[in-house]
């Protein structure tokens, strides 16, 4: 476990020190209220959440998983179906791609951004495909006017996964604002986190808002009457309660992340580690902070001797994963991704990080590289 003095990559308590109240006041207030699934909390987060990313529609669901899938099932995408997605993202986007019994079709990455390649998007359009799944990894927005482009004249449905992007923007728009549904997760880890699982769908769409309303409820339309077949993917109350205090706080967050990105860029500038590139027209939001060095495994393991905790997100591309790779995608299929895997490590980021601790971890890095 560590001590006391280790700083970790990610951690809520500080954070629920300076929030508990507001925290057990929201779950007290779920409590009394009478109405534990479904309630007047879910109502309004869906709406607040919605209106915050400049939507029309949310839809709470359980977690960020299924929120994807769901989306795709309201799309119809199903067995026989493409869909065209990153293998340089958290497994979740690709296992609710193959739980709805499509295939996903990986393009590779950007190596500034390590984001989807979008030069690359058009190539991998075959008959089969309906949908193009950008992920806006780390906290930073995909170009979405060409993916949009380029959806429009395939005729292809977009899904944004922002389970990253929480109020990240491109263009002035908000992440989930520029796709036909777009997915989120409230994993506690996230910029909007939660005290457990949660999601959401977003859509500017009347119909997509009813039909996803009616997936996420065992297909139901009215009490014990399913019009559809559906699932169980409610947002928990409670968890709606929390997530409603914690969004007013969510700039704040943000600009936190921002400023300890900062703190890394101009302490860390000139050294021989690669630092994340803001790209224009977009607001980073810094869910991650990720760098890159040949010599990431020794850099990891000596801090971890110095109290100081680094994660790799992510070691393993999904297309070299046992559970998901096939003949399409052997090792070399997907040059920038594969090489960032062995490149790549996350700095500790998240709000309650006080100075004192990245100025520790800046330090211990320039002792080293
Ligand atoms: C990019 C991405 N997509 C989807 C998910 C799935 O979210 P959840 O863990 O809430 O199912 C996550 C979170 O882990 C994620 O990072």
């Amino acid at each position: 476990m560590g001590n006391n003095n280790d700083i970790r990559v990610w951690g809520y308590l500080k954070e629920f020190a300076s929030e508990k109240d507001d925290i057990m006041r929201a779950v007290e207030s779920v409590f009394e209220s009478g109405m534990l699934i479904l309630g007047e909390n879910v109502k309004a987060f869906e709406q607040e959440y919605a209106n915050y990313c400049g939507v029309d529609y949310g839809i709470g669901c359980d977690n960020g998983t299924n929120a994807i899938s769901l989306a795709l099932h309201a799309l119809n995408i199903g067995a026989g179906d493409e869909v065209i997605t990153v293998s340089n993202t958290a497994i979740p986007t690709v296992s609710a791609i193959v739980s709805v019994g499509a295939k996903p079709v990986f393009v590779d990455i950007d190596s500034d951004t390590y984001l989807m390649d979008v030069t690359k998007v058009e190539q991998a359009i075959t008959p089969r495909t309906r949908c193009i799944i950008p992920v806006h990894l780390f906290g930073q927005c995909v170009d979405m006017d060409t993916i949009n482009d380029i959806a429009k004249r395939h005729h292809l449905h977009v899904i944004e996964d922002c389970a990253q992007a929480h109020g990240a923007t491109y263009k002035g728009k908000k992440a989930g604002a520029m796709s036909d549904i777009s997915t989120t997760s409230f994993y506690p880890t996230k910029v909007l986190g939660a005290y457990g699982d949660g999601g959401m769908m977003l859509t500017n769409s009347g119909n997509f808002d009813s039909i996803l309303r009616r997936l996420r409820f065992y297909g139901a339309e009215k009490t014990y009457y399913a019009s559809t077949h559906g699932y169980n993917s409610r947002l928990d109350e409670v968890q709606a309660a929390i997530l409603r205090t914690k969004l007013r706080r969510i700039e704040s967050y943000i600009n936190r992340r921002r400023e300890i990105a900062q703190i890394y860029n101009e302490q860390l500038a000139g050294t021989s580690l690669v630092l994340p590139k803001e790209a224009s027209w977009r607001r980073h939001v810094y869910y991650l902070y990720v760098v890159r060095h040949p010599n990431r495994d020794n850099i990891i393991a000596q801090l971890k001797e110095k109290g100081i905790h680094l994660n790799i997100s992510y070691p393993t591309p999904i297309h070299l994963m046992e559970a998901y790779n096939s003949n399409d995608y052997r090792k070399g299929a997907l040059p920038q991704t594969e090489a960032a895997a062995h490149e790549i490590f996350s700095l500790p980021m998240y709000p309650s990080l006080t100075d004192e601790e990245v100025t520790r971890v800046v330090k211990s890095l320039k002792e080293l590289i």
